[in-house]
């Protein structure tokens, strides 16, 4: 078949990487979607299962620092454009290990650039490059009613969010110098299935159903935007195909929840669909010390997205948490073999002979 795009999506085999593959795969069978991802902890194809037979779908086992790899398979399958979301993506983490974020956010980011530069640079404007960041670049906020607009100055505080700020201006150089066509965008906290169980929402789904601490930072004050993650798909979805080259879109929830009022509203409703008492899983709430250096508040103006390219989030909150907790409960599986690490050693295996 004669495909319209070869598009390469990259960390396709993470939490908010699957659900822009699949989103793809299906509504675009004249594209031919191409998933490379390292699998490192976060990479699972088990989340690819709705997609993985599909015969406009591939995978590719890479590192995207691997500046000659990325031309190899920008060679290979000709891609005609890049949606790249793979990335280290925990605060936590990259408190503890600030290397390897600025390795593969910032130089992975960057030999993929230069690789679509190489393969694109007679016909720019046949090609996008776009970038899925992150709103943490923005630094944070106070209690007040300002919000983060695409115009908002730059002021990175974790080595997560530094990284992200570094990755966003290598991509915008691109723009200005070579006259790469590209987009970026900054999206606020996402939720939803396929979220590794490191992160606030999973992770306390989890501890809830094993009756573990639920261990909240600081006074758990902090405040943040939060969209379900196939609202994200969709935006990206319609940035890919009807954004103005160049620009930066901000995508967000409307959608502002103290960490402490929302792991409240996670406690009800896993106790509830596990069928126990209200207050149950009260006593699991744990007040520990405080992330360093972490970030007060989080909020998203998405009116341009909104405005320009009609994009709105399709789903209240409380409908999309009770999916969200109802999805885990469904899949005790996936959560297990996750937090086991068994998958790991699956597609170590599996990998083993390439
Ligand atoms: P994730 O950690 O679930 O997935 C990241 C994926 O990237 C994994 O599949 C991993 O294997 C892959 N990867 C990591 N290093 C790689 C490398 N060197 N080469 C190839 N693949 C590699 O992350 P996520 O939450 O799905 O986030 C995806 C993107 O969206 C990231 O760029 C993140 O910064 C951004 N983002 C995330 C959120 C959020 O709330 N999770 C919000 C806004 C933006
Ligand atoms: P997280 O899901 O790590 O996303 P981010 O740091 O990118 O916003 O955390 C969301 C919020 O929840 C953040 O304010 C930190 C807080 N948090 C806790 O209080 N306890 C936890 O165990 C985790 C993982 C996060």
């Amino acid at each position: 078949m004669n495909y319209k795009k070869n598009i390469l999506i990259t960390g396709g085999a993470g939490f908010i990487g699957s659900h822009v593959v699949t989103l793809f795969v299906n509504k675009y069978p004249n594209y031919r979607i191409i998933n490379l991802d390292k699998l490192t902890y976060a990479g699972n194809l088990n989340n690819l299962r709705d997609v993985e037979d599909k015969p406009n779908y591939l995978f590719e086992k890479a590192d995207i620092c691997d500046f000659e790899l990325m031309l190899e398979i920008f060679k290979k399958y000709n891609i005609s454009d890049v949606i790249h979301l793979a990335a280290e993506s925990h605060v936590d983490r990259s408190i503890k290990d600030p290397f390897t974020f600025a390795q593969t956010n910032v130089m992975g980011t960057l030999s993929l650039l230069q690789a679509a530069k190489v393969m694109w640079e007679d016909n720019y404007e046949d090609h996008l490059f776009f970038h899925v960041s992150t709103d943490e670049v923005y630094g944070d906020l106070d209690f007040d009613d300002t919000y983060f607009v695409e115009t908002t100055s730059y002021d990175p505080h974790s080595p997560y969010s530094a990284s992200k700020a570094a990755s966003d201006h290598f991509v915008r150089s691109f723009h200005d110098t070579y006259g790469m066509q590209i987009n970026i965008s900054n999206c606020s906290n996402n939720y939803g299935p396929f979220q590794f169980p490191e992160k606030l929402i999973p992770l306390f789904i989890n501890n809830i159903r094993n009756g573990k601490p639920l261990p909240v930072y600081g006074k758990g004050e902090n405040v943040r935007d939060w969209l379900y993650v196939v609202d994200h798909a969709r935006a990206i979805d319609l940035v890919f195909h009807e954004g103005e080259r160049g620009d930066t879109y901000n995508i967000g929830g409307f959608n502002e929840w103290t960490n402490i009022d929302l792991i409240k509203v996670i406690i009800k409703t896993v106790d509830k669909l596990l069928g126990k008492p209200e207050g149950t899983s009260d006593k699991l709430i744990t007040y520990v010390t405080d992330r360093a250096g972490h970030d007060l508040r989080y909020a998203i103006d998405a009116s341009k997205i909104k405005n320009e390219l009609g994009w709105e989030p399709s789903l209240q909150f409380e409908e999309g948490i009770e999916k969200t907790v109802r999805w885990y409960l469904d899949n005790e599986e996936w959560l297990d073999n996750v937090t086991s690490g068994d998958y790991l050693k699956y597609y170590e295996q599996m990998y083993a002979d390439r």
